[in-house]
């Protein structure tokens, strides 16, 4: 009898990938998916790190599956992902019902640690890695469409944002064999899949000697979208010291490359980006901003935001809020400082800005992004866009949802395409959310 794996995955796209990874190198050793914790054998928790309540969130499921193995003694419980990767044995000692810990490097080890715990033994392996890309792996892909696919191109992150625990917990920074990476997306391709999004946590840092040439993010990406011009490209994350004018390039020659860039400021004010260690000010972000808009007229944005970071004032506060409304997002990620133990800013910045200020500052931004957001989406209607097909849309199957080469959510009522067509609409109104529209054809492709 096969046994039985449930896998819960929290954070970022990155977890998301590597759960796939998971799922397949288990699959090889006679693991079956289950999406019933009921009748799991080996229960698994990919975990985030990023913030406090990103940890509180995984502590409380833990709850749940502990009371679910108190009456299920044969369940073993796995600690996967960044947060296996921070606590390490701390997890064993403060929980006895937890058996196995594994860190993201640790993924190819899995089988031997569960057949550890399957002895009685607890098992850990947290050692990061140089190397591991787990190129050669070929994910059980998760996504629910069998239209866009996540596809994994480097790990790990250099950068030292000096409030950011991933370097610590992902350690550093290496580049997937290139080769490895076009295979997949063929794969994919020829399995019906139309979009991929290359995945890092700074992909412009991108880069592998290639017998002779040096393949810059840029150059994979030329690559990718050269499989085949039905297939959308996207990538994310995007750090702004190093996204060039040759990427930008790149995006505007080739039509299947999304126009959508995802370029996190962090903060508007240059102090605290220097405090922050992002190695760029207000005036080269600002300066990428304006050669995106040179290089990629349509092309969208959108950002992550911090507010309330270690000495943030009311003006640097202003600052950001400034930058917004100058930068125009179309969407935004907002989040609260939240301290993560042993980073730069834990050991050297003092957390002095209070609760009730960082959560007020924190509406701010939200309450000027949801105008933002509104505005952009505005702007969209009577144009007419190329919309990927996703599926139906979740409120009815008589209406399809699907997306815009720039990230923004189309749904409209159905002309008979199905997931994975290509369909032009037109836009006729909106939401904060999302576009509402009438298709004019089936296929403006062919
Ligand atoms: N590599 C990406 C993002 C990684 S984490 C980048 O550099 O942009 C995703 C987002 O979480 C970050 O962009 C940041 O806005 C937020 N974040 C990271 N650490 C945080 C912390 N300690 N407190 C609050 N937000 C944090
Ligand atoms: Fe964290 Fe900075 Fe690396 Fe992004 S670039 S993962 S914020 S250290
Ligand atoms: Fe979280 Fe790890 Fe991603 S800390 S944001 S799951 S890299």
């Amino acid at each position: 009898m096969p046994r039985k794996l449930y896998i819960e995955t929290y954070g970022c796209q990155m977890n998301v990938a590597d759960s796939e990874v998971v799922v397949s190198i288990l699959g090889d050793n006679g693991y079956t998916l289950t999406d019933n914790m009921e009748n799991a054998d080996l229960i698994l928790v990919n975990t985030c790190s990023i913030r406090d309540n990103a940890e509180q969130r995984v502590w409380g499921r833990l709850d749940l599956f502990k009371h679910h193995k108190r009456e299920n003694p044969g369940t073993m419980i796995g600690i996967i992902g960044c947060m296996a990767e921070r606590l390490k044995e701390q997890l064993l000692e403060t929980d006895r019902m937890v058996d196995i810990v594994a860190g993201p490097d640790s993924y190819r080890d899995l089988p031997r640690l569960v057949d550890e715990a399957w002895e009685g033994q607890k098992a850990v392996n947290v050692l990061l890695s140089r190397e591991e890309t787990y190129a050669d792996i070929d994910p059980v892909r998760s996504d629910r469409n069998g239209v866009s696919s996540f596809v994994s191109i480097m790990r790990g992150c250099n950068n030292m944002c000096s409030y950011c625990v991933v370097p610590y917990v992902r350690g550093a920074e290496r580049s997937r064999d290139p080769q490895t990476i076009i295979n997949e997306v063929k794969e994919l391709f020829s399995r019906g899949y139309r979009e991929v999004t290359l995945l890092g946590q700074n992909v412009n840092s991108y880069s592998r000697e290639d017998k002779d040439n040096k393949i810059s993010f840029a150059r994979l990406l030329e690559m990718t979208a050269a499989t085949d011009p039905e297939l959308r490209v996207r990538f994310s994350t995007s750090h702004p010291k190093d996204i060039s004018d040759e990427l930008l390039k790149v995006m505007a020659e080739n039509d299947n490359i999304c126009k959508h860039i995802h370029l996190p400021v962090q903060s508007g004010s240059s102090r605290i980006l220097d405090l922050m260690n992002r190695k760029y000010d207000r005036e080269w972000y600002m300066d990428r901003i304006r050669a995106i808009r040179k290089f990629l007229p349509s092309c969208s944005l959108s950002s992550d935001m911090i507010t309330g970071f270690c000495t943030e004032t009311e003006d640097d506060h202003r600052q950001t809020l400034s930058l917004m409304n100058w930068a125009k997002y179309d969407f935004a990620y907002m989040f609260k400082y939240s301290e993560r133990p042993d980073t730069l800013a834990a050991r050297k910045l003092e957390d002095d800005v209070p609760e009730e200020i960082k959560t007020r500052r924190l509406n701010e931004i939200i309450e000027l992004q949801n105008r933002l957001s509104l505005e952009s989406k505005r702007k969209d209607l009577g144009k007419t866009f190329e919309v990927l097909v996703e599926g139906f849309s979740k409120k009815s199957k008589n209406d399809l949802s699907g997306r815009t080469s720039q990230n923004k959510v189309v749904v409209f009522p159905s002309n008979g395409s199905k997931a994975g067509d290509y369909v032009k609409v037109k836009i006729t109104d909106c939401t904060a959310a999302t576009l509402l529209g009438e298709a004019i054809c089936p296929d403006i492709r062919h």
